[in-house]
């Protein structure tokens, strides 16, 4: 059976058994607790946590994950087997409060027996040592008697905390020949019956309803329907493996054989990941691909190829693929461009980072390389610390990984010292009640408030004088305070219709907002004041920030659907705003953008600024930020019919009032990031 038919069959079969088929997630969960979409069950956490309907009492699909961070990591395990991957396809049917325990079971056994006639004394199977309910469906249904298995086996939870439950797992028997259990029992599927949730403090709650998750690696069905002991013997690689003998020239031979699965497996991950949208960088599932991509080409170099190789590779994959995921194709050019650049990147990095290595191994006296040699392979060069652990492995040199965190941490509190200044302290306080700011969006212009905290020279204080330079936190303010790119307020805290302070910007700090500026009277802590924003700038800014928005539409207009914001800073009358596409812009497209912002803003389209439930906001199609938490109500602003967003920012009620706006500069800030930078207002006139 070819995977294709494959996929098909096990899908038509849980049709026929009335289940609703529906297309693969993203690989970039919709969830912040993970990097990426782990497992099939991932897109339906909130249907099993019971805060989101289910669409369909029965489920099935085909999904791509990705196991390489976090709970589940099977990176180290690839090349080195034939049943591990960072990328795979999952095979998975769900019950939302539907069957339970039986259905499942039974559907599992009839598939594997009777449709892909798998032989059943081949199979056995475990459950949870507390369940005794499978346990004797087990008996009933396939006459096994079922190994009983504690938590590390038979528990099953994406992450560190949400839903989770027993599990029973099926094995498939590829021969007595093998002499280690684990190359001669495979597991083939898991079947997890999601029944609790779990919270930070790991207490279990029963779930609302009794659900059903199961899973099988296509990887491993491929191998078991093809009569082959290694996945990377199925069809689903072998064509990217000849693939990548043209490309390095080189045949694959048993010495090399890790290498090529490497290459192959990190393809995969690499390609489909930027498809849907990861950017390599050096934070969070960006920096996973970029190590992956990183491993890739280290193999590649050891097989004696030089320079870029997954972008060439990549074609590869939308050949063997494209057909079952079009994104890949749909992708193409954006993704081989931001490999490419990748690649090329690190392809001068890893010379000299190799150049340096060559210099130290000399003197290494014990087998241990030190660690501060490893952190500065990483800080200057580039190289993760699997990466010289992996070049250095093949010389039986090993690293001081104690020590690369010294130097690692060492720097991480310069860092800090340098930038945080009086953040430390503010943050101390941030255990006493806050500000309340609820006014910040409120035309009022000035309201009473009562001074918590005087911060002097690094100094809580009672008292100030005039002249003090000061960071004031007051119970209630209208100020906005830098958040969400968009800058702080400026202006005056006032009492007897005299001014105290001039409030140079508003900032932020958890849940304080701290007014920072130069005292015009003295200042006691308990003083009422009269907070008053200078109206003028907050209306530049507001500008500015609603222009951003309308930039990002106008983005997607002209460039395409995917542009993503990737970070923004807006100011009075001036935007920074960057965002994912894997080029230059041309002049002709800067024309475009521009051109039709400002056509929005002729045709003065109203700007709503509405609060509703952060699920009223989804429905709406409102565009978020991916990895911000919002709160359960959020603000929506909505300009016309072009642009809706998620948003705690200030905006203008009407795009007339940003008057015009010009962009003065596009260029690249990293691999696949682009900024643009533009003025509104009367700065653009
Ligand atoms: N979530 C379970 C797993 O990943 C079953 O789908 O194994």
């Amino acid at each position: 059976m070819t995977y294709d038919e494959i996929r098909k069959v096990f899908l038509d079969f849980f049709e026929s058994k009335g289940h609703k088929i529906v297309p693969s997630a993203s690989l970039i969960p919709n969830d912040p607790t993970l990097l990426f979409t782990v497992a099939g069950m991932v897109p339906w956490k909130g249907i099993l946590q019971g805060t989101e309907p289910a669409f369909a009492p029965r489920v099935a699909d085909v999904q791509k994950c990705i196991r390489a961070g976090g709970k589940h990591n099977d990176l180290d395990e690839v090349g080195f087997d034939g049943r591990h991957h960072t990328f795979f396809e999952m095979l998975g049917n769900w019950s939302f409060g539907d069957y339970f325990k039986d259905g499942a079971i039974e559907m599992s056994w009839e598939l594997l027996t009777q449709v892909l006639k798998l032989d059943p004394a081949r199979m056995r199977v475990t459950t949870h040592i507390s369940d005794e309910e499978s346990t004797e469906i087990w008996r009933r249904v396939a006459g096994k008697e079922a190994i009983r298995l504690g938590d590390k086996d038979n528990w099953w939870s994406a992450g560190d905390t949400g839903p989770c439950g027993p599990c029973t797992e099926i094995f498939y028997d590829f021969g007595a020949e093998f002499e280690n259990e684990d190359d001669r029992w495979v597991e083939i599927w898991n079947d997890v019956f999601m029944q609790y949730d779990r919270d930070a403090n790991g207490n279990l709650t029963p779930l609302p309803k009794q659900n059903v998750d199961t899973g099988a690696g296509l990887e491993r069905w491929a191998a078991l329907l093809q009569g082959k002991v290694d996945n990377y013997d199925t069809d689903l690689f072998v064509n990217l493996i000849h693939a990548t003998e043209d490309i390095v020239g080189v045949k694959k031979t048993p010495e090399n054989t890790p290498s090529f699965k490497v290459i192959a497996d990190h393809l995969r991950a690499v390609g489909f990941a930027i498809a849907d949208g990861v950017i390599p960088s050096n934070t969070d599932r960006g920096y996973v691909i970029r190590r992956i991509l990183r491993r890739a080409m280290r193999h590649g170099q050891m097989l004696g190829h030089r320079g870029v190789l997954l972008s060439k590779l990549y074609p590869a994959l939308v050949a063997e693929m494209g057909h079952a995921y079009p994104e890949l194709g749909r992708e193409e050019k954006r993704v081989v461009e931001i490999i490419q650049n990748e690649e090329n990147a690190f392809a001068d990095m890893l010379q000299n980072g190799i150049k340096l290595l060559d210099n130290e191994i000399p003197k290494i006296q014990n087998g241990i390389l030190p660690g501060e040699i490893a952190f500065k392979l990483f800080d200057t060069y580039g190289f993760p610390l699997d990466l010289t652990q992996m070049i250095l492995g093949e010389k039986n040199i090993s690293v001081d990984v104690a020590g690369f965190e010294r130097a690692m941490s060492e720097q991480k509190e310069r860092s800090r010292a340098n930038t945080k200044g009086t953040r430390t302290l503010w943050e101390s306080q941030t255990e006493q009640p806050g500000t309340d700011d609820s006014s910040k969006y409120a035309p009022d212009n000035t309201m009473a408030s009562r001074v918590l905290a005087i911060l002097r020279n690094g100094e809580f204080v009672p008292s100030a004088a005039s002249g003090d330079e000061v960071e004031v936190a007051l119970d209630k303010t209208n100020f906005y305070g830098t958040q969400g790119g968009q800058v702080g307020d400026s202006g005056e805290l006032v009492a007897d219709n005299k001014t105290v302070m001039n409030v140079a910007e508003a900032t932020r700090v958890d849940n304080i907002v701290i007014h920072k500026g130069v005292l015009a009277a003295e200042l006691n802590v308990g003083d009422i004041v009269y907070t008053k924003i200078n109206t003028a700038t907050r209306q530049q800014t507001a500008r500015a920030h609603t222009a951003t928005h309308l930039l990002q539409a106008a983005l997607r207009h002209v460039l395409n659907e995917d542009v993503e914001q990737r970070g923004s800073k807006v100011s009075p009358d001036a935007v920074r705003f960057d965002f994912s596409f894997g080029r230059a812009m041309t002049d002709a497209e800067k024309q475009a953008t521009e051109d039709l912002i400002n056509k929005w803003i002729s045709e003065n389209m109203p700007v709503s600024h509405e609060e509703m439930s952060l699920d009223a906001a989804k429905q709406r199609g409102a565009m978020a930020l991916f990895g911000e938490k919002y709160g359960d109500v959020v603000k929506v602003i909505t300009a016309g019919d072009i642009s809706c967003e998620l948003c705690g920012g200030t905006h203008v009620y009407n795009t007339g009032e940003i008057l015009h706006a010009h962009i003065n500069k596009e260029k690249s800030i990293s691999s696949g990031v682009r900024r643009i930078t533009m003025s509104v207002g009367t700065m653009a006139e």
